[in-house]
Order: structure tokens, then C-alpha cells, then sequence
């Protein structure tokens, strides 16, 4: 099958697109899925290169255990393992598995889920990793409610779409940071007020707020911890979901002293992956699509990732031959 594949940690370039990978057959508890679609997130360059070295601990410690790229994906199930009750062969599904830039991949049966109908299955593939980090820290985390302030900084990615739409959706007043560029993004997906990083200092405008926030779900690291804090209401959270090492130590280090601080990390389960599709479905969430590559063009994908600029998401078109 067609896959992109690395053998060991690096940069973009050692990434290879390969004809000649072995179909993947499904062990006891998993799906086979021909792949629709995949999307891109920030995660996968973090698995090319390795780094932040902790990811090792969950890809492989020398190399990648599982060549195959992509974690994000949607597509139909051609076959199912020993002991699979949930799912059969023809099924349309969402979710979240290691191997998905490639036509075929194995899924564990409870980390997919039925696909939203309201969505096609290919912009199915843009939900798992960025909206359930989106939903576990809204729901979940910050336990946002009817009224609640929160303000996501980074607001006009991946995560940050997702975060916007599923506030809005539990009834929250949501303040997003972004450039100027997204300002009529961001409001469009229910942003009641917008702040450009490129005009303001956000810090300031973040403690000159009429209100102290509930939540924070910060995905960027760029305005001080301390201030974040500050600018919490009495019973407010600050969610740090942002990938760099130095970041996630500071927060780590924090979140001992402080139950205002909490790290993200979540679990992608049928019944979360069921919970989005449920939103997606009554029309509070959309995946927002920027741009899509074929399967050939990975690197690319990885490279305009690394830009730190896609507005949503960006999708890996497979076309689903892997049956
Ligand atoms: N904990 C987890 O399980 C988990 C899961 C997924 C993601 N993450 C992490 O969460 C973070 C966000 O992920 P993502 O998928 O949303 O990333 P993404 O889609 O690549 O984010 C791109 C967005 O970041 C915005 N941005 C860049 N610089 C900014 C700045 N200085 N201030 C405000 N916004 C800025 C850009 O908007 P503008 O062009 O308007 O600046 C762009 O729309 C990453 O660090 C990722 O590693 C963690």
C-alpha cells in the first residue's frame, strides 16, 4: 500500500512516501480502516523529529515503533479482529490511531467512533486529536458552563476552532487571540470579542478585561504564566495545552502548587470521539478546512504545520484503496 514512512527520528526530509508497505491486518480488539482521510496536527512533527524528547517515551525510544506517520483519521472499517463487537465491515468511522498517512491502518475498536453524518468523512478526519483536546479542556478541565468567561489564546488553529465552538456550545462568553487576519475567523465560529496579538500587548489587555476569566486554555505560551493567573476569576482554571518542553515544565512544575493550573492531557475514547460527533451533528461545531495534500505531498502538510499559521485544519487525502 501507499504510505509515508520513517525509520528514524530527524527532519523532513528522511520522511518517505512508499508504494511497497505492508497492509496492516487487525489484531484482537482492532478495526482495519481504509483511510479517507487524515489530518495534520503539530503532534506529527514532534514524532519526525522526536522532540520534545519525552514524546519518546510514548513513540519509541531510539526510533519510531510505528513507521507509518498520521495519527488523525477517518474511513471505512475492511475488516475487524478477534473479540471486535462494536464494528463491522462497511462502517464509516472517526478516530485516533498511530499509522494513518497511509491507505490502510488498525485502530483499537474503542479509540473510533460512528462518523458525524453532518460533515463528509473526509472533513471527518480533521475532529479526533485537536477536538478532543478541545472538548476535554472545556468539559472536562475547565468545566465551562452557561456564563462562563473564557478566553483561548491561539484561537485560529486546530485546537483553538474546536475550543471556540464547543465554549459557545456549553454557553460560554468566549474572547479569542489571534492575529488580525482571523479576527472574522474567529467571530464567525462564536468569538463574542477579539484580540489581535499583532496590535495589543496581551497580557494587558488580557488584565484590562471588563471581567476576570474562568477558563484560559492557552496554546501558545506567550504571555506569562503569573499574569495568566491573575487574570482568573476566584474559581478560574488556566489549561496549558502548549507542546514546547520548556513550557510544559513550567507548567507541570506550577500545576504542584496550584489546582488553578492544570496541564492537558487527554484520552481519545468512542465515547468522547461520540460527544463531538454529537456537536458536529447538531451543528454547534465545523471542522474548519485550510488546506489539503495528497498523501505524496506529507511533507509539505508538515511544513506549512510548521509555519504556526493554518487557520483550523489542514487535511491528508488518501482516497480510502486500502480495502
Ligand atoms: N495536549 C494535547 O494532547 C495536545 C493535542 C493537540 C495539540 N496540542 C498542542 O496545542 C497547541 C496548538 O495545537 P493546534 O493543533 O491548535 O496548532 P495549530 O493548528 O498549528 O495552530 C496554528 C494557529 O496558531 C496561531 N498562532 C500562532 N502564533 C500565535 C500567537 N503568538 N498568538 C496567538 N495565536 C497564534 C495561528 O493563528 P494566527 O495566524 O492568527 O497567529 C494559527 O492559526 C500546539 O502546541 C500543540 O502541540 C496538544
Amino acid at each position: 500500500m501507499r504510505a509515508i514512512v520513517q525509520y528514524r527520528y530527524g527532519d523532513l526530509d528522511q520522511l518517505s512516501y512508499r508504494e511497497d508497505v505492508d497492509l496492516p491486518s487487525p489484531r484482537r480488539g482492532e478495526v482495519a480502516i481504509a483511510v479517507s482521510a487524515a489530518s495534520v496536527n503539530p503532534g506529527d512533527r514532534f514524532r519526525v523529529s522526536g522532540i520534545p524528547r519525552l514524546g519518546r517515551l510514548a513513540f519509541g525510544l531510539l526510533r519510531p515503533k510505528v513507521p507509518v506517520l498520521g495519527i488523525d483519521v477517518a474511513g471505512t472499517v475492511v475488516a475487524v479482529g478477534e473479540g471486535v463487537t462494536r464494528w463491522k465491515i462497511g462502517d464509516e468511522v472517526f478516530g485516533e490511531t498511530l499509522g494513518s498517512f497511509a491507505e490502510r491502518v488498525c485502530a483499537r475498536e474503542d479509540r473510533v467512533a460512528a462518523r458525524p453524518r453532518n460533515v463528509s468523512l473526509e472533513e471527518a478526519a480533521a475532529l479526533p486529536v485537536a477536538g478532543i483536546t478541545a472538548l476535554q479542556a472545556m468539559r472536562d478541565v475547565a468545566k465551562v458552563g452557561p456564563g462562563s468567561r473564557v478566553l483561548v489564546n491561539g484561537a485560529a488553529g486546530g485546537v483553538g476552532s474546536f475550543a471556540i465552538q464547543i465554549a459557545r456550545a456549553l454557553g460560554a462568553e468566549v474572547t479569542a487571540v489571534c492575529s488580525g487576519r482571523n479576527a472574522a475567523l474567529v467571530s464567525s465560529l462564536g468569538a463574542a470579542h477579539v484580540i489581535d496579538y499583532t496590535r495589543n500587548d496581551v497580557a494587558h489587555a488580557i488584565e484590562a478585561g471588563a471581567a476576570p476569566y474562568d477558563a484560559i486554555l492557552d496554546l501558545v505560551g506567550t504571555v506569562p504564566l503569573a499574569r495568566c493567573i491573575a487574570s482568573l476569576s476566584e474559581r478560574g482554571v488556566y489549561v496549558s495545552s502548549v507542546g514546547r518542553t520548556g513550557w510544559i515544565l513550567r507548567a507541570a512544575l506550577r500545576s504542584l502548587v496550584s489546582r488553578r493550573v492544570r496541564l492537558l492531557v487527554t484520552t481519545t475514547s468512542t465515547a468522547n470521539l461520540e460527544a463531538l460527533a454529537q456537536l458536529v451533528d447538531a451543528g454547534a461545531v465545523r471542522p474548519v478546512i485550510d488546506r489539503r495534500f495528497d498523501l505524496v505531498h506529507v511533507p509539505d502538510a508538515l511544513r506549512y504545520s510548521a509555519t504556526e499559521r493554518t487557520r483550523g485544519k489542514s487535511l491528508v487525502t488518501v482516497g480510502g484503496a486500502g480495502g
